[in-house]
């Protein structure tokens, strides 16, 4: 206190930004990966978004990869390149979800070849190299489909390890049973043999399983919300998932669709929207009706160190607020 009772306040120091998260985003576009990057695209300030790396899974590869330029292209970020990777799993016969996201896996839109071409050089090429070379444990990998690619890294360059900060997973199911079998999940039964090299890598892992995407559901009133924004990605994000959702919808009984893919991404952006617990998981993946599954140890009764951080739960209407929010800053 200076004399005569005059209180000076420290200056105020300007609230330093935390630093954008150095993101690789592995997907399977697809109509809940589209909604993914889309919000990923209109969060720069969180976001650096280093590339995009395709996967076979939802549709073949040479659409999945057409429809990741789409949503660039739309998002007017074509600063971002798109290196397409694996064609087919590690092992198994390739599996795809046209059934749920169309043949050519964006529904309820016009699809058309965009203008932007695939960026030089394959997915895996990308990884290995740009992992290799980056500072410790400085980049981000969100998986969104089948984790194929990764997988396919690690075997031909175990040391790309040392780039990676985390990885976030759209995967696997726990509490309430899969959605392509009764015990498992789309991205882990179309490739279990990659989720696992990825599991045995000892990279830090997150897994947002149908556990809690299945809690963050669509409604009338929250896709309505979204159209309203009037702008091109409301428009084309309403017309997908509603398209989308109603496979879920009429499969399940559900009151609304998930938007599976886009909690990673809002995972990434707003962590206290979500709760989980680190405990241990393990894939099965031998022939056989657990085919794919996921076993994620909830209680530690098989008393194994936990090797991945597992999310149960989400705030639907906080998410479904982010989203909107973010859509409203795209053309
Ligand atoms: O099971 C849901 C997952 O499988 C999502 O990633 C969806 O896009 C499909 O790939
Ligand atoms: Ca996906």
């Amino acid at each position: 206190m200076l004399p005569g009772g005059v209180v000076t306040l420290a200056p105020r120091l300007p609230v330093q930004a935390a630093q954008p998260i150095d993101l690789i985003i592995d997907t399977d576009p697809g109509a809940d990966d589209v909604v993914a990057l889309f919000l990923a695209m209109a969060s720069p300030a969180e976001l650096n978004l280093r590339a995009i790396t395709t996967v076979a899974g939802n549709v073949p590869l040479g659409k999945t990869s057409r429809n990741a330029r789409l949503v660039r292209e739309w998002a007017h970020r074509e600063e971002v390149p798109v290196y397409a990777g694996a064609s087919r799993p590690l092992v198994r016969t390739p599996l795809y979800a046209a059934n749920v996201h169309g043949e050519e896996g964006l529904p309820g839109v016009p699809v058309y070849e965009p203008g932007e071409p695939l960026a030089e050089g394959t997915a895996v090429q990308y990884l290995v190299e740009t992992l290799k070379a980056a500072a410790p444990h400085s980049i981000t990998l969100a998986l969104l489909g089948p984790q194929t690619n990764l997988a396919l890294a690690l075997g031909q360059a175990p040391s790309i390890v040392q780039g990676i900060k985390q990885v976030v997973v759209m995967g696997g199911a726990h509490f309430n049973g899969g959605n392509v079998s009764p015990v498992a999940e789309f991205n882990l039964f179309a490739d279990p043999q990659a989720a696992k090299v990825v599991l045995a890598s000892g990279v830090k892992l997150t897994y947002l399983p149908l556990d809690v995407t299945h809690k963050i559901l669509t409604s009338e009133a929250r896709l309505a919300r979204i159209r309203q924004l009037g702008n091109q990605a409301g428009s084309r994000v309403y017309d997908i998932i509603r398209c989308y959702a109603q496979h879920d919808i009429d499969h399940y009984g559900l009151p609304g669709g998930p938007v599976h893919d886009a909690t990673v991404i809002a995972y990434l952006l707003k962590p206290h929207l979500f709760k989980g617990r680190d405990l241990y998981m393990a894939i099965d993946a031998r022939d056989g009706v657990g085919f794919g599954q996921t076993l994620a140890d909830y209680y530690g009764s098989l008393k194994q160190p936990a090797n991945v951080h597992w999310v149960t739960d989400g705030d639907a209407e906080g998410f479904f607020d982010l989203l909107t929010e973010r859509l409203a800053r795209l053309p």
